[in-house]
């Protein structure tokens, strides 16, 4: 894997055979200094290199540690000059001189906060993932963190996971682009460079599918599903190089994931060819004792170190009992030389042997203008316009006055998101401050928030607001989560808008004044009633730093809303678990069933015409994936296959024409769907396969081709095989996972 990407790199400079030679050679030297080293290693340094510590805050006593070689990595250090002394102990006063790698969450920014993963993704363009993702590298690496624990991409469809904030949404493609890219951002184009952070997809794997969407929770997944659906992002975070994987917290179908040798061993390790290093999560090895996967924690850390769980994140099984396992012959020593030798490879690839350092003393590279410009943008393409009626957006040259009103109007801390160690609020650039700094010229601003937070009960200046908004020309809104309402172990059964803001909502509709809503969370809620009383809707999650910014641009139409729904929006709590790539019933619903209030009173009981929807919420969700507006409109035509007969090795190519229709400048993120319509198993109604940005000026006119290698419809069979099987496939090119005309071809033997 890591030759490959060496080699792309090296090509650009010189012929291929001398690439592969370089970068061939340099693995082999890699590999020599690795087994040399190892062969002087003692038992307890190889498990001290397994064992990672989480900060003890006082450097003697985690000196204590590194000098007997007890320590293999340090998580949550952030100083560089602690960084150097640590270092320093580990090279100088340890017997061998191992470096440690020292690891941070770095999840969607260090300093410079960039919208949340589930932001990100709603862009649609890997660029804004690898660019966010490079940022953050630049400034964790400049205080010595060289490991982040990112990408996170677990396929979630269930919004009361809190963790749904953290990685790309529901869709398996969409996620794989994504996280691919947030890969490589990390990583650089070498993780030699210092600027590069060795990359951790996790966690592996299933952990999004919690059932009930209670984190932690256990998950069923059977494995065709895991293989066509949960591990496609893994397998092309590997191929993108990625130097670490973490196993996750929750037992599929009874086995644990850090106990999991099909997962670790079958699929990472012989399936893909995996040669880093994989590190359990926060205590996940000791929790298989409250599994009840392992009787004590000695039978936990057999289970871990044999089913391939190389390092083990801050519990500790690994140092109390991996000798006395090997000495009672229940863990081979090949097991741990193995995991050291993964460790010691990914050391030695970040080149910490050679410079284990940073510089204390280089000017900071912290909130760069060059971040700042990057978080923007990246802010600008997650908002998704959601509704927009009279086109109240952009606000026009008659907009005189506008009241800005909501718990998250000038919000610094909570607009970050989740999985913010460092980034820090006094930087955050609120909705507030940037209308009255980049517009204040062109309105006048009138602000009363209403509700302190967005858990606020209080109703009492909530009149305050709506007389606010009774004077001015039109209301700006802006409600959500708190920060803290998403991210891990916080999930929610109820995803109406949290506190007062309903009301706030309701109060500000009434004046009659154009009401445009802008949301700031970490999920889709269920927002259908305040979506009903506002004129348009603004969909940002939590945009990070430069929020504020991003969402003055597309209010005052500086910007064009671009973003789209990287999950679906559900009407009410309970039609989740609900994704566009479902299965069909054998009887799909028609969407003109009865609905509740329709149904006569002692109404027969038939099982005729009967399909599957809710009578209260019936098929549809709120909003579909792939959804979001634009300020002007396209028009999709002409679309055109290559054939519509192909073979298995065959590539098809779809043409078809956009137009931006409308009258401003815009980006559609134009979308391939299909559906294999019969196969040894019943297979998604559609699943999203190619999807590109395409910037329009008003009236222009482009042609747009994908090209999708008929290898690229394969999936895990009935025989567990992952094949293309001939037959007939749907085929749509659409705005969303809901429109478009569908046309079709067959592949043949
Ligand atoms: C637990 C979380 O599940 C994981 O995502 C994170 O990286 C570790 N803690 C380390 O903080």
């Amino acid at each position: 894997m890591k030759v490959l990407k060496t080699l792309v790199t090296c090509l650009l400079l010189t012929s291929l055979v001398s690439c592969a030679k370089q970068s061939e050679s340099k693995e082999k030297v890699i590999e020599g200094r690795v087994e040399n080293l190892l062969s002087k290693m003692t038992l307890e340094e190889k498990i001290g290199q397994m064992n990672q510590i989480s900060s003890l805050g006082n450097i003697e006593e985690m000196s204590v540690l590194i000098k007997k070689g007890e320590v293999g990595s340090i998580l949550n250090e952030i100083d560089p000059v602690r960084v150097n002394a640590l270092q320093r102990v580990a090279m100088d006063e340890s017997r061998l001189g191992i470096p440690l790698l020292i690891a941070r969450d770095v999840i969607h920014g260090f300093k410079t906060i960039f919208p949340i993963p589930l932001g990100q993704a709603a862009s649609f363009d890997p660029k804004v993932a690898e660019e966010g993702a490079r940022v953050a590298a630049i400034e964790a690496s400049s205080v010595g963190i060289r490991w982040t624990f990112a990408p996170m991409i677990d396929i979630a469809r269930d919004p009361r996971w809190g963790r749904i904030a953290e990685g790309c949404g529901e869709d398996t493609y969409l996620t794989s682009v994504m996280g691919a890219a947030m890969v490589k951002g990390f990583q650089g184009d070498s993780l030699n460079d210092p600027t590069s952070i060795a990359a951790c997809p996790k966690h592996f794997v299933g952990y999004g599918a919690a059932e009930a969407g209670r984190d932690y929770n256990s998950t069923f997944i059977p494995e065709r599903r895991l293989r066509n659906v949960y591990l496609p992002p893994f397998e092309a975070a590997a191929k993108a190089g990625a130097a670490t994987y973490m196993t996750s917290f929750n037992d599929n179908d009874g086995v644990p994931s850090s106990g999991n040798e099909f997962i670790l061993k079958q699929i990472l390790r012989k399936e893909w060819g995996f040669d880093g290093f994989v590190v359990s999560d926060w205590a996940s090895i000791k929790e298989m004792v409250t599994h009840g996967f392992a009787v004590d924690d000695k039978e936990a850390a057999m289970k871990a170190a044999n089913a391939g769980v190389d390092m083990e994140m801050v519990s500790y099984t690994y140092m109390n009992h991996l000798k006395a396992l090997i000495k009672d012959g229940e863990v081979k020593e090949k097991v741990v030389d193995d995991a050291v030798r993964n460790i010691l490879r990914i050391k030695f690839r970040l080149g910490l042997f050679d410079n284990p350092y940073v510089d204390e003393k280089r000017a900071s590279v912290m909130y760069a203008g060059a971040h700042l410009a990057a978080a923007k943008r990246a802010a600008v393409e997650s908002a998704i316009l959601l509704k927009n009626s009279k086109n109240v957006l952009p606000l026009n040259e008659a907009v005189k006055t506008v009241a800005v009103v909501g718990p998250m109007a000038d919000a610094p801390y909570e607009q970050m998101g989740t999985w913010v160690f460092d980034g820090d609020k006094t930087h955050t650039q609120t909705p507030l401050k940037a209308i009255k700094e980049m517009y204040g010229d062109r309105v006048q601003i009138l602000y009363e928030p209403g509700l302190a937070f967005s858990r606020d009960k209080n109703l009492a200046d909530v009149s305050k607001a709506a007389a606010i908004a009774a004077r001015a020309d039109v209301i700006l809104a802006f409600v959500g989560e708190e920060s803290i309402l998403s991210g891990e172990a916080h999930c929610l059964a109820d995803l109406n808008l949290q506190g007062a803001q309903s009301e706030l909502i309701a109060a500000l509709a009434k004046t009659g004044k154009p009401l445009v809503t802008i949301v700031m969370a970490g999920r889709p809620l269920t927002i259908g009633k305040e979506a009903d009383l506002s004129t348009a809707l603004l969909y940002s999650f939590h945009p990070g730093t430069m929020g504020g910014p991003a969402l003055a641009d597309l209010i005052f139409g500086k910007e064009n809303p671009s973003g789209k729904t990287p999950v679906t929006f559900p009407k009410m709590v309970g039609q989740i678990p609900m994704y566009y790539s479902h299965n069909n019933s054998g009887r799909p619903a028609t969407r003109s069933e009865t609905l509740l209030n329709n149904i006569p009173v002692e109404a027969g009981q038939t099982s005729l015409g009967c399909t599957s929807f809710y009578m209260d919420a019936g098929f549809d969700p709120l909003y579909p994936f792939g959804f979001g507006l634009s300020y002007t409109t396209f028009e999709y035509s002409n679309v055109k296959l290559s054939s519509t007969e192909l073979k298995k090795e065959n590539v098809l190519t779809v043409t078809f024409d956009l137009k931006n229709t409308g009258k401003y400048q815009g980006t559609e993120v134009a979308q391939l769907y299909v559906q294999d319509k019969a196969g040894s198993v019943t297979r998604p109604v559609k699943e999203l396969k190619r999807f590109t940005r395409v910037e329009l000026k008003p009236g222009e006119k482009q042609t747009v081709s994908f090209e999708l290698p008929v290898s690229e419809l394969a999936f895990w069979n009935i025989e567990m095989k992952k094949v293309v099987e001939p037959g007939d496939f749907g085929l749509w090119v659409a705005t969303n996972s809901q429109s478009g005309k569908e046309l079709s071809f067959k592949v043949v033997e």
